[in-house]
């Protein structure tokens, strides 16, 4: 049987097969049940369309679920000479099933084919990174909430600056996490068109169902315009990378401030030794490496963006192999933006605060900006308060920095941080979310008349 798709009687050269096979058949690996999903749909919509029966459809569907299930086990693999991912599965089909598997790629070519697999995967994994932010999110607040009002000295230029809190200080990292979410959100929603049926991004001469696939398939409708379908591609995943560098770089900010914070000079933060691998020289060491790699990663991430971009901006309309070249990077960045998702939870949710240490590390200083402020509210024009501050800063007192963190009550301030308004819009996102997971889930469900309660991803 022939390997290649495309087989017409001639090999390829073998360093021109290596070459072009890139790193498609690992990468694929991770597409398979979305390729599988994809392919049912497209038989049950030929099946409607009287292209097949209505029992070829159910055979190509048992045993598309056959290959899911042999990936799962770690059965399934992609060799170098079939190319993609694409090809294993139709080699597949048509060594168990003859003719009726050489059948199933009617009205279809690998240009869309692939495309769906990537939206589903997107689909599949976003939902993921949606529920690991909110995650996020909440852990920032929760732990926010403990600590409302432990006063932490804010800086700026990384000098001591004016009195904040340790409320303030997480809640504005949950805060940039809502934003996150609207970002995610726009990527969601570009992606969740179905791309099936543009064929190589010409459309056929048959009366397809686009609609149908769509449907079953869980997506919130068609990719019209059949053309558009290449040139999204590169474009959804800048899209979807594009709002990852926000979550990443938001993470790697953290990450700075936490390295920094439980560093012995400060100590306003302690990590649990579980987070922290040792030297192989200095006995007492324990470093904050995962922090460290979170602030690395997100340059990765960052960088895969320009590299999507930069692949697909000066292309012509159409197909290009060069598209192939945006999996690897958005692939990895994906995989790379949910495991700092995974961790940065994990070294909120175990972190200690040290009231101790944020209280002993207070300053006169840190009360200047309040005491220009009073002496304003009293009438004296603020510039010369700020003078007469600036000249007495030896009189300010830093002992009552309860009432300086209270009086600052208006929207947002350190005495009022609207912690529970956050909490609000956190879990309201959350429940929009589990609410798209349910839909997606259960059309997949239905489709492969398998059970997928937590996501296909493994
Ligand atoms: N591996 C290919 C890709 O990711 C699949 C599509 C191939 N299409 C083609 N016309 N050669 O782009």
């Amino acid at each position: 049987m022939a390997k290649k798709l495309w087989d017409k009687g001639y090999g390829l050269a073998p360093e021109v097969e290596l070459f072009s096979a890139g790193e498609d058949h690992i990468l694929d690996m991770d597409l398979l049940p979305y390729d599988c999903l994809g392919s049912m749909a497209h038989a049950k919509m030929l099946a409607k369309i009287g292209i097949l029966t209505t029992e070829e459809a159910e055979l190509l569907r048992e045993e598309l679920v056959a290959i899911m299930r042999s990936w799962a086990r770690g059965e399934f693999s992609i060799s170098l000479e079939e190319e993609d991912v694409h090809t294993a599965v139709e080699n597949l089909l048509t060594g168990a099933l003859g003719d009726l598997g050489k059948k199933i790629h009617t009205g279809r070519s690998r240009n869309d084919q692939v495309l769906v697999d990537l939206r589903l995967y997107t689909k599949d994994r976003l939902l993921t990174i949606f529920f690991r932010a909110v995650d996020l999110a909440k852990g920032l607040i929760e732990k926010g909430i403990a600590h409302r009002f432990a006063p932490i000295a804010g800086r700026t230029h990384t000098r001591r600056a004016m009195i904040s809190t340790v409320g303030l200080w997480l809640g504005s990292f949950a805060q940039a996490m809502l934003d996150d979410l609207v970002l995610m959100d726009a990527a969601y929603r570009m992606n969740d068109t179905c791309p099936l049926g543009a064929a190589a991004g010409f459309g056929v001469n048959l009366d397809l169902d686009r609609e149908l696939t769509a449907e079953l398939l869980g997506f919130s409708g068609v990719l019209g315009n059949v053309a558009y379908v290449n040139l999204s591609r590169g474009k959804t995943e800048g899209a979807v990378l594009a709002a990852l560098t926000q979550v990443a770089a938001d993470l790697s900010r953290l990450a700075a401030d936490l390295i920094l914070y439980s560093a012995e000079e400060y100590r306003y933060i302690e990590l649990p030794d579980e987070l922290c691998p040792g030297s192989s020289i200095m006995p007492q060491k324990k470093n904050p490496d995962p922090l460290e790699l979170i602030r690395a990663r997100s340059a990765t991430v960052l960088a895969s963006y320009l590299n999507v971009m930069e692949v697909v901006r000066s292309l012509t309309s159409g197909y290009h192999r060069d598209l192939q070249e945006t999996k690897g990077p958005f692939m990895r960045s994906i995989d790379m933006v949910d495991s700092c998702l995974v961790v940065a939870l994990e070294v909120v949710n175990k972190m200690e605060v040290n009231e101790d240490a944020l209280k002993a590390h207070l300053s006169p200083e840190l009360f200047a900006t309040d005491r220009a402020m009073d002496l304003a509210k009293e009438g004296m024009p603020f510039r010369d308060a700020y003078r007469k501050v600036a000249a007495e800063l030896h009189e300010i007192d830093a002992a009552d920095f309860e009432a300086a963190i209270l009086n600052k009550a208006h929207t947002g301030g350190p005495g009022n941080p609207g912690l529970e308004d956050a909490l609000a819009e956190v879990e309201a996102w959350e429940k929009e979310i589990e609410a798209r997971a349910e839909g997606f889930y259960s059309a997949l469900s239905s489709l492969a008349r398998v059970d997928f309660p937590g996501g296909l991803y493994e």
